[in-house]
């Protein structure tokens, strides 16, 4: 945490959980921080560390020259902000609310047709990450919003890449790295379950998983330049190899009455691949039976 020596101020719509967080970090770098949110009642601890509570969302817009956006989705962050362009001109309109490119694209649309000075974000990270050092917070969209309120923005994590003027990148990228984790959770809370069909406790077979976890980062950059390269070298490990192993794992499971539904979709895929040629490739190949 760094106490920033030119405080800025801040508004900050949405106290969820994330939306808290975000108030916090700003307050924690000493910028004056405005805070609303829908309903009543949240945010009691940040107005007790100094953050100014605005009776309206009008009101917190024009509080501040910088306004943080952060609620459940595109939606509901139009719901508050359409009636409020008046307000919102010649400010900057941040919007960190996670959502599919597409629907970025609408409100991106919608703050052209106002002459809204929007960048658009996606935060990559827990709560708890935020406002440290390891916290990755995609912008994309107004490069001048950027470029102006960078220092201040940095309140909220140090890692702050801006991706390009197309306001849906920073979604673009948060899906595909959503798309990664949540396989990844589905993945790991499965592998719990078919241990634990076997009786064996998760936090027996969790140090294991390091393993596992630890192969990973060679593998996202191999797998990158391979996809990008169209180039699938099986030599090591080839796809026929590793769709019998993902069946082996689906009849365990299925013979432990787990449910098997996305062990079926990935050996539909691996099998695709397989069928248009790719068994002695890598799995990188699948790609070739994801696209239609
Ligand atoms: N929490 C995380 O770890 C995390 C991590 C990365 C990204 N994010 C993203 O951050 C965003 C906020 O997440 P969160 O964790 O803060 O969610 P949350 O705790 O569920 O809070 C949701 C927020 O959205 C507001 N909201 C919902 N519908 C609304 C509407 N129609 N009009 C006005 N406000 C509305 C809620 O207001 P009320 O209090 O009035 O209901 C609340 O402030 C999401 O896009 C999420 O994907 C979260």
């Amino acid at each position: 945490m760094t106490t920033h020596t030119n405080p800025a101020t801040v508004t900050v719509i949405g106290l969820g959980a994330m939306g808290r967080a975000l108030a916090g970090a700003f307050l924690d770098a000493g910028h004056r921080t405005t805070v609303w949110n829908r309903s009543p009642g949240k945010g009691e601890e940040l107005v007790a560390r100094g953050a100014v509570r605005a009776a309206s969302a009008e009101e917190a817009v024009r509080a501040s020259e910088l306004v943080v956006v952060c609620v459940v989705d595109h939606e509901a962050s139009r719901q508050i902000l359409a009636p409020l362009t008046d307000a919102l001109a010649g400010r900057a309109l941040v919007d960190l609310t996670s959502d599919t490119p597409d629907r970025v694209r609408a409100s991106a649309a919608w703050a052209e047709a106002h002459s809204l000075d929007y960048l658009a974000g996606a935060i990559m990270v827990p709560i708890e990450v935020v406002g440290g050092p390891e916290a990755l917070i995609f912008y994309s969209g107004s490069r001048s919003a950027y470029d102006r309120h960078e220092a201040v923005l940095k309140a909220l994590g140090a890692n702050v890449p801006f991706l390009g003027p197309e306001h849906a990148l920073a979604a673009a990228y948060d899906m595909a790295m959503l798309d990664f984790f949540y396989g990844s959770m589905a993945g790991l809370v499965h592998a719990f379950a078919l241990a634990g069909a076997e009786s064996i406790p998760a936090a027996a077979i969790a140090p294991y998983l390091r393993t596992i976890v630890d192969i990973l980062p060679p593998i996202v950059a191999g797998t990158a330049v391979d996809i990008d390269a169209k180039r699938y070298d099986g030599a090591g490990a080839n796809l026929a190899m590793m769709t019998a192993g993902v069946d082996h794992v689906l009849h365990a499971a299925a013979g432990r009455g787990l449910d098997t539904s996305h062990l079926e979709a990935i050996k539909a895929v691996s099998d695709r691949a397989v069928a248009k040629g790719h068994g002695a490739d890598s799995w990188a190949s699948t790609v070739e039976a994801l696209r239609g």
